[in-house]
């Protein structure tokens, strides 16, 4: 096994930051010295200075080639690993899909097809329940025990695609409470939502904003306070997805505060995408950011407060609910019926970069920055100390990381399978200078050398946050 050492960088880590080497043998890293404190020869050294040495980022929320809104996620395993990499995301955890009348295993082999061999970083799955019954309960059991998958998604939105009722999730949370998973919530108001929709359109108000303004805050904190009620009576741990609104947040927040196991996420887009200048722009442009939950009003102060929850792990993950559709011949499919644009954003390679910017605003510490993208989710998913951290015996998944360095995100530079960036031509302090998964070096500046297929399935513990 050959060896690495990268040397003279600042590691930082949810604990905090130092000047050490890393050292790695094969995939594993096995020591971290002060420089110079032992002599240590290396197959190779990575000269570090003046930058930041992180665990490589975990994104647990993405959807590739995800079917979806009469069309299917652009990325492909290969095309959004590829550019999760460029980012300096070294691990995924993705959603297979079980749709109703579906068995969740077939659902579930079908996932593995699609990403087997294909992927250029390290990936798990977690599992969409589009239809609880009494197998797919069951199933839940054996996916925990045999398949190394430890979570679930409920969709309290989306009827007649994704949608459970109360009483279907109540049953998945105490299968989950019996058998130790998470519970992964969409919350929002579907049934509620489809009537606002139905409305609009009757209206005519058919352009892309009203996409947002049918999904009001209200809709988001009802199923919010829903799902942790449920949860409460079911004893199972929750964790809710892409929160956009305060008022859910600070649902959350007073469930946590009371002791409950409940857990919430945002994303890049809710920090700095909002209803008015994205979603409302002017034409058909507005679809490019098309998600759910919704981008919220600039006028109600949801940035500063989600940049806060973060701090005070009010809210504890950010990921990037990575899911891509084209402008042309896919978001396309909603001109003139918001409701038939597909739901989602692609940014799988940017959540570093964007999530670093709340350092250089300081909006987050440098910990902080790393925990939220990295530790926290690695072992809120049952990856944690092999993935998350740097320390001996976990996988050498290391970004070298510039704080010098400028990145001007955009269609033209990005790597991701998509003819649009939703932040295009933003320009962002920092930058990712190399990435190594388990050892390998898979990107080198403007390089990327890593392959598809060299990314392993992982199978998950369960969250290392609950007793
Ligand atoms: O708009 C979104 N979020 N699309 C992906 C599917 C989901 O609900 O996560
Ligand atoms: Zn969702
Ligand atoms: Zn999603």
């Amino acid at each position: 096994m050959s060896t690495t050492l990268i040397s003279g960088g600042t590691v930082v880590t949810a604990e905090g930051a130092s000047v050490m080497d890393v050292l790695i043998d094969g995939e594993r890293i096995v020591a971290l010295l002060a420089p110079g404190s032992v002599p240590v020869t290396a197959d190779a050294t990575i000269d570090a200075t003046g930058k930041y040495v992180i665990p490589g980022g975990v994104d647990v929320h993405t959807h590739m080639e995800l079917p979806f809104g009469g069309t299917n996620a652009s990325d492909t395993f290969e095309t959004g690993t590829i550019a999760a990499a460029w980012g300096g995301t070294t691990t995924i955890v993705d959603f297979a899909v079980q749709r109703t009348g579906e068995r969740v295993q077939d659902g579930l082999d079908a996932w593995h097809a699609k990403a087997d061999g294909n992927c250029a970083i390290d990936y798990g799955f977690h599992m969409i329940l589009g239809g609880i019954d009494d197998d797919s309960l069951k199933a839940m059991d054996s996916l925990v025990a045999h398949e190394g998958i430890t979570s679930f998604k409920l969709f309290m939105a989306y009827p007649g695609v994704f949608y459970s009722d109360d009483g279907q999730i109540l049953r998945a949370m105490q299968q989950a409470a019996a058998n130790g998973a998470t519970i992964m919530m969409h919350a929002e108001n579907g049934t509620a939502i489809d009537v606002l929709v139905a409305q609009a359109l009757a209206r005519g108000e058919s352009d892309p904003v009203n996409h947002g303004i049918t999904r009001p805050v209200a809709m988001e904190e009802e199923a919010t306070f829903r799902a942790i009620k449920l949860a409460e009576v079911a004893g199972a741990p929750l964790y809710i997805v892409h929160m956009s609104a305060r008022q859910a947040v600070e649902r959350v927040a007073e469930a946590r505060n009371a002791g409950a196991n409940v857990f919430g996420e945002t994303c890049p887009q809710y920090l700095y995408l909002n209803l008015e200048d994205h979603l409302g722009a002017p034409g058909f442009e507005g679809a490019k950011y098309v998600c759910s939950t919704p981008l919220r009003s600039k006028h109600e102060h949801h940035q500063k407060d989600l940049w806060r929850f973060l701090r005070t792990n009010d809210l504890q993950v950010v990921s990037t609910d990575h899911c891509p559709f084209c402008f042309k011949e896919q978001k396309e499919l909603g001109v003139g019926n918001f409701s038939a644009i597909p739901n989602g954003i692609g940014s799988v390679e940017h959540r570093m970069d964007l999530l670093f910017q709340g350092v250089v605003d300081g909006e987050l510490s440098l910990s902080r920055w790393v925990e939220t993208c990295s530790t926290t989710p690695a072992r809120m998913f049952g990856l944690y100390p092999r993935k998350g951290t740097l320390v001996p015996g976990a996988d050498a998944d290391v970004v070298i990381y510039d704080p010098n360095a400028t990145t001007t995100i955009g269609v033209e530079t990005h790597h991701m399978n998509l003819d649009y960036s939703a932040y295009e031509g933003t320009t962002v302090q920092g930058g990712v200078d190399t990435v190594l998964s388990r050892g390998t070096v898979i990107k080198r500046g403007n390089e990327f050398i890593g392959r598809a297929g060299h990314g392993r399935y992982l199978r998950r513990d369960l969250s290392g946050y609950l007793l």
